[in-house]
């Protein structure tokens, strides 16, 4: 396959697509009851720690490898491997990739399907003067109701694979712009009103005031988990999106730039959720029913309360959508790649990841205990090994790839940073990002 010509429209617009893909349910859903179940400050100090240590520099190294091989991820590995003399084993590497995002979209969609069912609800007020524990109740009634589960997840899906259908690039770029200011100023509005909260107090300490016992070996493996999937990275689905870079930016400033945003908006989330589940005396340890409780919590005490809500949740959902297609794209990336028009490409993409998602989307009622390893069902298998040892695993053959393999002219034309940004960079990725992921991977693995 030769190189792509297509290029984002703007440098903004490639900000803004990463930003998209960066944005979803990791940072609104799972940053809270991830760091809610790891003792939170001591979890956000280190995943904040992993974002700027392996996230960022192994982000740009995704992104420079796509725009150095200018085609889709595993065709741009085998071509840039061949170059550089390299075994053409490395294209592997993207179809662990599509594995990966394989196993992640196949729960995304379940739980993307959770914000249309209520977005639904609150159009229709139906958290109208509901009690806290009414709210509860009814979320548990929701993920037990195997129909319910099954049509959203199959809605929020084909919603996804008809844009994939299209060809990414030019419907995002219009998406993005308005959805980041949106829903970032959305977010600033509930933090804002969680400031005036009793919980407030309590979850500011709670989540900036570590505390060092609560610091063990699995809290580490899970930051680590974290900061790649919040980012994105590891997967060979932003090198998918690096192929369409434009040839004059500067990749260093656009992941700083992306990592930022993405960490603010997770702080933003965490702020708000927290507050609520404090001044409710709730447990933050709740799991993953934590954001769709509290939420609905907090708003129904504001004025406005429902419509507010519905925005909220709509945002959510265009959050997760973009992200959503930019965990199809690699697989559709792939397949196209092996000679398969794009149309049947997405069309097996999206029933396989339909099909796989079921066993998810009964992890709540039908298959609740069907725990096939570490007793653990399909669920919590699907959103914590794929996010937390693949991706660091994938990262860790990206950057390995980038650091070492790949020419060294090839990486300062395609990083855009200079012959200094470029040597600081290979210091970081070689000797910190590289060895860092490596033993707490294995620690994890141990
Ligand atoms: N970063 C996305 C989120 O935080 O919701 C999830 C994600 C997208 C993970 C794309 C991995 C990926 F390749």
């Amino acid at each position: 396959m030769s190189e792509t010509l297509e290029r984002w429209g703007s440098k903004r617009a490639f900000i803004l697509a990463v930003t998209g893909a960066a944005v979803g349910l990791g940072n609104i859903w799972r940053f809270p009851y991830v760091a809610g179940e790891n003792g939170g400050a001591a979890f956000l100090l280190i995943y904040v720690a992993f974002v700027l240590l392996l996230g960022i520099p192994v982000m740009m190294a995704e992104i420079l490898i796509g725009r150095a091989g200018r085609r889709g991820p595993m065709q741009a590995l085998g071509a840039l491997a061949a170059e550089a003399g390299a075994t053409p084993h490395w294209r592997w590497l993207g179809l662990f990739g599509a594995l990966t995002v394989f196993c992640i979209l196949s729960f995304y969609s379940v739980v993307s399907g959770w914000s249309i069912e209520f977005l639904v609800a609150s159009v229709n007020g139906s958290f109208n003067g509901a009690s806290a524990a009414e709210i509860g109740a009814g979320f548990e009634a929701f993920l037990a109701n195997p129909g319910l589960q099954i049509f959203n997840h199959s809605l929020f899906l084909f919603m996804t694979m008809t844009v994939v259908a299209a060809g990414v690039a030019k419907g995002l770029e219009r998406l993005n712009n308005l959805l980041m200011p949106l829903l970032y100023g959305l977010l600033l509005l509930l933090a804002g009103y969680a400031s005036t909260t009793d919980g407030f107090g309590t979850a500011l300490a709670w989540l900036f005031l570590p505390s060092f016992e609560a610091l063990t070996p699995s809290v580490v493996v899970h930051a680590m988990g974290h900061a790649f999937f919040t980012l994105a990275v590891g997967a060979c689905a932003l090198m998918a999106y690096g192929a369409y870079m434009p040839e004059e930016q500067s990749l260093p400033r656009a992941a700083v730039a992306v990592a930022v945003l993405d960490i603010s908006v997770a702080l933003l989330a965490g702020i708000a959720i927290f507050s609520v589940v404090f001044a409710q005396g709730m447990d933050p340890a709740d799991g993953p029913g934590l954001m769709f409780v509290t939420l609905p919590i907090a708003f129904s005490e504001l004025p406005w309360g429902s419509v507010w809500l519905s925005v909220f949740f709509l945002l959510l959902l265009l959050a997760t959508w973009t992200s959503a297609i930019n965990l199809a794209e690699p697989m559709v990336a792939t397949l196209q790649g092996l000679g398969l028009r794009r149309s049947i490409s997405t069309a097996i993409v999206a029933l396989s990841v339909w099909l796989i998602g079921l066993l998810s989307a009964l992890s709540f009622s039908t298959l609740a205990e069907f725990r096939p390893l570490l007793g653990r069902n399909i669920f919590e298998l699907v959103s914590s090994i794929p996010p937390d040892i693949f991706l660091p695993l994938g990262g860790l053959m990206i950057a390995i790839f980038a650091a070492w393999v790949m020419p060294r002219e090839r990486v300062v034309s395609a990083l855009g940073a200079g012959e200094n940004g470029y040597i600081m960079w290979r210091i970081i990725i070689r000797w910190v990002s590289i060895p860092l992921t490596f033993v707490v991977l294995l620690a994890g693995l141990l």
